[in-house]
C-alpha cells in the first residue's frame, strides 16, 4: 500500500511527534510504499510572524524522521514547499470545495472560537484541510496515518476526491485514516501538550536535560507522602511509562507499587528514566551524525524531493487532461 503523511515545521518534535514516527516507521518496515514530508506552507497558518525559522525546522525535522529510522531508500522524504504542484491542486480543489462545507470543519470551528490571539480569518486558514486534501491525493495513497484531530481533514479529503471523480473523471482513489493506537500523551504537567505551557520534552535533548524534564512531573497528588497510595489511571508519568515502557514485568511493577506505595514517584520516574534513555540514545547518535554530516542529509532531502516531484508531476498531468485544461 502508499501511504503518506506530514509534519508541519512549527519547531522541534517532541516525544509526541516521536510516537507518530514510530507508527510511520513500522509501516515502512511492513514494506509499504511511504511518502512523508513537512509541510512547511501548512505552518503559514499559525506561524507566519516566524517564516525565517522554517527553513532551520524543517531540516531538523527531517533529521529526526532519519533518526528514528526512516531509511530514504524505502520512504521519501520531502518538503511541501518544494513541489509547486501541491500549490495548483489545491487551487483546483478549491473550487470543489464549498465554503460552508470547509467553514463545518470542526478543527477550523474549534480554533476559530477557541484561539484568541492570533488572526485566523485569512482565507488560508479556511482553506488548510484544502492544501491538505492536496498533499494526500497528489500521491493517492492508500493509508494516511495521522492522529485523531486530523480525521475530518482525511474525510475531506476523501469527499473532493469523490468529487473530483464524478465532475471530471476518474483521477483519485479515496485514502482510509490510519489511526495510530496510543492515545495522544499529555504535557509533563498532566495538561495537553503544548508550546504555550512549555511541557514537552524534544527528542533532540540528552541525558541530563531529560532527567531535569521527568524530575518535577506532576504525579498522582493522592500521592503527597511516600507513603500514601496512588492511582497510575490518574498520572501523567503512567501515561508516558504506557509509551516508553515495554517491559510488562516493570509495568505491573509500577501499577502494584504505586497502588500500595510500596514504590515512591522517584523510583518510578526513575524506571522511566532510564527506558526513555534507551529508547532515545540511538535516536541522538544519528542526530549527532547528521549534525555532523550536514551535505549528506541535504543529498537526501533533495533527492526525496526529486521523487515527491516526479510523482507529482504524473499526477497533475492526469489532472489536467482530466479537467481539460492544458496548455
Ligand atoms: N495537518 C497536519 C498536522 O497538523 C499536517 C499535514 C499537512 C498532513 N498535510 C498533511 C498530515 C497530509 C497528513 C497528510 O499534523
Ligand atoms: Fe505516578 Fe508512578 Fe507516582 Fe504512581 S508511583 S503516582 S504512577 S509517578
Amino acid at each position: 500500500m502508499r501511504i503518506l503523511s506530514g509534519t508541519r515545521s512549527t519547531g522541534l518534535l517532541h516525544l509526541g511527534h516521536l510516537i507518530n514516527l514510530e507508527n510511520w516507521k513500522n509501516l515502512q518496515d511492513k514494506g509499504n510504499e511511504c511518502y512523508y514530508f513537512v509541510a512547511d506552507w501548512h505552518a503559514l497558518t499559525s506561524h507566519i510572524d516566524q517564516t525565517k525559522n522554517y527553513r532551520k525546522w524543517t531540516i531538523e525535522i527531517i533529521k529526526s524522521y532519519l533518526a528514528v529510522g526512516l531509511n530514504p531508500e524505502q520512504s521519501c522524504l520531502f518538503v511541501q514547499s518544494a513541489i509547486k504542484e501541491h500549490a495548483e491542486l489545491t487551487l483546483l480543489f478549491s473550487m470543489l470545495s464549498p465554503v460552508p462545507r470547509l467553514e463545518r470543519v470542526p478543527t477550523y470551528k474549534d480554533q476559530k472560537e477557541n484561539i484568541k490571539d492570533k488572526d485566523l480569518s485569512s482565507a488560508g486558514f479556511l482553506i488548510y484541510p484544502v492544501l491538505m486534501s492536496a498533499d494526500i491525493l497528489m500521491y493517492k495513497p492508500g493509508g494516511v496515518p495521522v492522529g485523531e484531530d486530523q480525521i475530518y481533514h482525511v474525510e475531506l479529503a476523501r469527499e473532493i476526491a469523490r468529487k473530483f471523480n464524478n465532475t471530471f473523471s476518474q483521477v483519485f482513489p479515496e485514502p482510509e485514516p490510519l489511526l495510530s493506537r496510543m492515545p495522544k500523551l499529555p504535557g509533563t504537567d498532566g495538561r495537553k501538550m503544548s508550546k504555550s505551557y512549555d511541557n514537552f520534552i524534544l527528542i533532540d535533548t540528552n541525558e541530563k536535560e531529560l532527567w531535569k524534564s521527568l524530575a518535577p512531573m506532576k504525579t498522582d497528588p493522592a500521592r503527597k507522602r511516600r507513603t500514601d497510595a496512588g492511582d497510575p489511571e490518574k498520572c501523567p508519568v503512567w501515561d508516558y511509562h504506557k509509551a516508553f515502557t515495554n517491559d510488562q514485568e516493570e509495568l505491573d511493577w509500577v501499577i502494584n507499587g504505586c497502588k500500595t506505595a510500596e514504590i515512591g514517584c522517584i523510583d518510578c520516574k526513575k524506571c522511566l528514566f532510564k527506558n526513555l534513555k534507551d529508547r532515545l540514545e540511538p535516536i541522538w547518535e544519528k542526530i549527532h551524525y547528521y549534525d555532523k554530516h550536514e551535505s549528506e542529509l541535504m543529498d537526501i532531502i533533495y533527492s526525496g524531493n526529486k521523487r515527491a516531484k516526479d510523482f507529482a508531476s504524473k499526477t497533475m498531468d492526469e489532472v489536467r487532461d482530466a479537467i481539460s485544461i492544458r496548455w
